[in-house]
């Protein structure tokens, strides 16, 4: 996965790899309107907080060239989703250099891209480093939903750790959590650890605590949506229960992300708005209805999980161990 990149700016235009279409089919898609790049963003064509980062630089670098009045475009990128400080960041980072013309824009864009880039690789030493400082040289690690390349650029966060970690010859295997509703552990992190030759299963998100519980695993690592001031985490709906599980096996609960997904603007997980995605989602599968004809569903996107709950969090150049008392 390491040479194709998940987002990239190619020839006047945003391409991605499109991760509906995955594991069946390794599909292109060429973005060259801002209601493209939004539509690609909120159906999930491209998903994970670096990758929305990535996307919402290049977002704007995509209106100045389009509008001759960006401002509402950039606005509808900005806010495509809402949980990923990532998007929003990306946006105004670029953003802040549109009175410096387009080609400045665009730098700036392609600047959040190969930070990103650089950011996997760094996270990925780091946080093999402390995985095999806290469970040794062969650790059976779950994760939830998909932090590989395909979250970032190249690499990824949590996914990168798990890469490294094969490569040293340090992993004995991982599970990953089919992560309903979308099954981006089932798809795309089942796609990604097949690809780096890791030994893994998939397993349903609801029985990481009990494997836990009965001691088939060492350590839960995951990424992050947005990480508060408090050390309160935002991931992928799934992570609180599996951080749950941690605690009560007593086994680490390990964060990788960015420092683009800290937000100590952010008091705590409370102050998150949390995306929810409506009941399809939930009451049908790949088109088909799964529950009984009008019925209603509650379907967030993400979960918090308390900073309490969190051993520690890794990041491209800070190791923060909440449980000895670092602070974020
Ligand atoms: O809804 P998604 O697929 O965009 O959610 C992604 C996650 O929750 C990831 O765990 C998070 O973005 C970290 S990705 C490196």
């Amino acid at each position: 996965m390491d040479s194709v990149r998940t987002i990239d700016w190619v020839d006047g235009a945003v391409e991605i790899i499109d991760q509906t279409a995955l594991p069946d089919e390794v599909r292109v898609l060429r973005l060259s309107t801002v209601d493209g790049l939004v539509d690609a963003i909120r159906r999930l064509a491209v998903r994970g907080a670096p990758a929305l980062g990535v996307a919402g630089a290049l977002g704007v670098a995509l209106a100045v060239r389009e509008y001759p009045d960006p401002a509402p475009a950039i606005e509808a990128v900005r806010t495509a989703r809402p949980t990923a400080v990532n998007l929003a960041r990306g946006v105004d980072r670029a953003a802040a250099r549109i009175s410096a013309g387009p080609d400045a824009v665009l730098a700036e864009a392609l600047r959040v891209r190969d930070e990103e880039i650089a950011s996997s690789a760094a996270q990925g030493r780091a946080g093999a480093d402390l995985v095999t400082m806290l469970c040794g040289g062969a650790p059976r690690l779950l994760t939830h939903c998909n932090t590989g390349a395909l979250a970032a650029v190249v690499g990824g966060t949590a996914l990168a750790v798990v890469a490294e970690l094969h490569r040293r010859g340090a992993l004995a295997g991982v599970v990953a959590s089919e992560t309903r509703p979308l099954l981006q552990g089932a798809r795309l992190t089942a796609w990604e650890l097949r690809q780096l030759g890791v030994p893994f299963r998939v397993a349903v998100d609801s029985v990481g605590p009990f494997l836990m519980a009965r001691g088939d695993i060492d350590a839960v690592i995951v990424g992050a949506d947005r990480i508060c001031a408090n050390g309160d985490v935002v991931n992928k709906v799934g992570t609180y229960a599996h951080a749950l599980g941690a605690r009560r096996a007593g086994i680490p609960f390990l964060v990788v992300a960015p420092e683009s997904t800290v937000d100590t603007g952010t008091p705590d997980g409370a102050a998150v708005q949390i995306e929810d995605r409506g009941r399809d989602e939930v009451l049908r599968f790949r088109g088909t209805r799964t529950a009984p004809d009008g019925v209603d569903a509650v379907n967030p996107a993400f979960d918090v999980t308390p900073y309490d709950l969190v051993t520690a969090i890794v990041t491209d150049r800070r190791v923060i161990r909440l449980d000895q008392g670092d602070r974020v």
